[in-house]
């Protein structure tokens, strides 16, 4: 299972107070927050966060990154899959606290400009989703799976992707398109090499 390192997030000066339900209760304590700095997309972000925020929920709710999907929110469907210091995680089962100081790639930066990632191309040309919900982590699973080297052949791409689930069951498609694209990497990695 992917999960992050830990990392010291310093407290936010103050934090929320709760407001109080019923006349008479108790006000709860301030529900305390800490200021990280994160890097999303080669972009520099600092924000203070309840340390029960996952990463996930700041990426959709805080930074309208919503590319990156909601699916299970319980680390079981993949569809929630982005890049933490380039390393596939599930963003659901991350801190936002836990990314302080490390830089984080979603699908949203992906691609440069209107130049597809050759796995995005990949998934195009292969029509390798349908309703397209987990599509966005199956993309960038794919993207580890391929820079990490485990698409050496479609029983280890089934292997490394087995955390990704599609609903609609486009698996035959999903590997076509992230065996392509390991071709197109590894032809544009040795064009630029020499
Ligand atoms: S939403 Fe994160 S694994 Fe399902
Ligand atoms: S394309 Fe619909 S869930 Fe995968």
């Amino acid at each position: 299972m992917r999960s992050p390192d830990s990392s010291s997030p310093k407290p936010a000066p103050g934090g929320a107070a709760v407001a109080t339900a019923l006349p008479g209760a108790r006000a709860p304590a301030p529900v305390p927050t800490f200021e990280i700095t994160l890097r999303v997309n080669r972009k520099s972000h600092t924000l203070a966060v309840e340390p029960r925020v996952t990463l996930l929920d700041l990426l959709r709710e805080r930074l309208g990154l919503t590319g990156t999907k909601k699916g299970c929110n319980y680390g079981e469907c993949g569809a929630c899959t982005v890049h933490l210091d380039g390393r596939a995680v599930n963003a659901c089962m991350v801190l936002a606290v836990q990314a302080d100081g490390r830089e984080v790639t979603t699908i949203e930066g992906l691609a440069e400009g209107d130049r597809l990632h050759p796995v995005q191309q990949a998934f195009v040309e292969h029509d390798a989703l349908q309703c397209g919900f987990c599509t966005p982590g199956q993309i960038m699973s794919a993207v580890a799976c391929i820079e990490e080297g485990h698409a050496g052949s479609e029983a280890e791409i089934r292997e490394w992707m087995s955390g990704n689930l599609c609903r609609c069951s486009a698996y035959p498609q999903i590997v076509e398109a992230v065996k392509a694209a390991a071709a197109a990497m590894r032809k544009g990695a040795r064009r630029k090499a020499g």
